[in-house]
């Protein structure tokens, strides 16, 4: 057993910090002392890859330049962290398409790498053309778009088209959902409050 951090998780932990501290946004406020406060608590996670990762080259053309780095840093490691999905087939809301091609890889969480009870917090790949339909959770949650986009739908809002760099607030309990278009997309993600592990419910 070792303590050593690996340097694939150390450096989207660092990216990750960075980023947050300079994205500039109301909403984000709250969301940064959880970022900022890591705990040093480390265990090693199992490297798994899905096909998700497969769009991260593809992806780098549709980045920006504050968020070529994530995206960049996620491809490079993409066989060094473990890809994961929370649904399955079981799951009749989500379509096969999206479980062929989406995936994400947890920095932050209560199952590691980092461990945290506070804060969930990773990048997620979606597939072009998928819809993740309306689903909500008690935790809040930040996405920032970092390459391709999406279209979300949150509940009392009018659709909204997030592009690169982009960040969308899903308040605590509020329905929401998106639409990719032709491009992948590639999503920083935060939730905090509420049970970290909860399975978004449908509705
Ligand atoms: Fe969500």
């Amino acid at each position: 057993m070792t303590n050593e951090i690996k340097q694939a998780d150390r450096e989207l932990r660092d990216a990750i910090q960075a980023f947050v501290a300079d994205y500039a946004h109301p909403d984000l406020e709250r969301f940064k002392p959880g970022i900022a406060a890591w705990s040093s608590e480390w265990s090693q996670v199992p490297a798994v890859r899905l096909p998700a990762a497969d769009f991260l080259t593809g992806s780098l053309a549709t980045a920006v330049p504050a968020t070529t780095h994530m995206v960049e840093l996620l491809k490079r490691y993409a066989d060094d962290v473990k890809w994961e999905q929370t649904y399955t087939k079981a799951d009749s809301a989500i379509s096969e398409k999206m479980l062929a091609t989406y995936g994400f890889v947890e920095v932050i969480g209560s199952r590691g790498p980092f461990v945290s009870d506070q804060v969930r917090s990773g990048i997620g790949v979606y597939g072009p053309g998928i819809g993740y339909p309306p689903h909500q959770h008690k935790a809040e949650e930040i996405y920032i778009v970092l390459a391709g986009g999406a279209e979300y739908q949150l509940d009392g809002q009018p659709p909204r088209q997030a592009g690169p760099g982009e960040l969308v607030f899903v308040p605590s309990n509020l329905t929401h959902g998106f639409y990719t278009g032709k491009e992948a997309m590639v999503v920083y993600y935060i939730w905090q409050a509420g049970d970290l592990r909860e399975v978004s419910t449908f509705v």
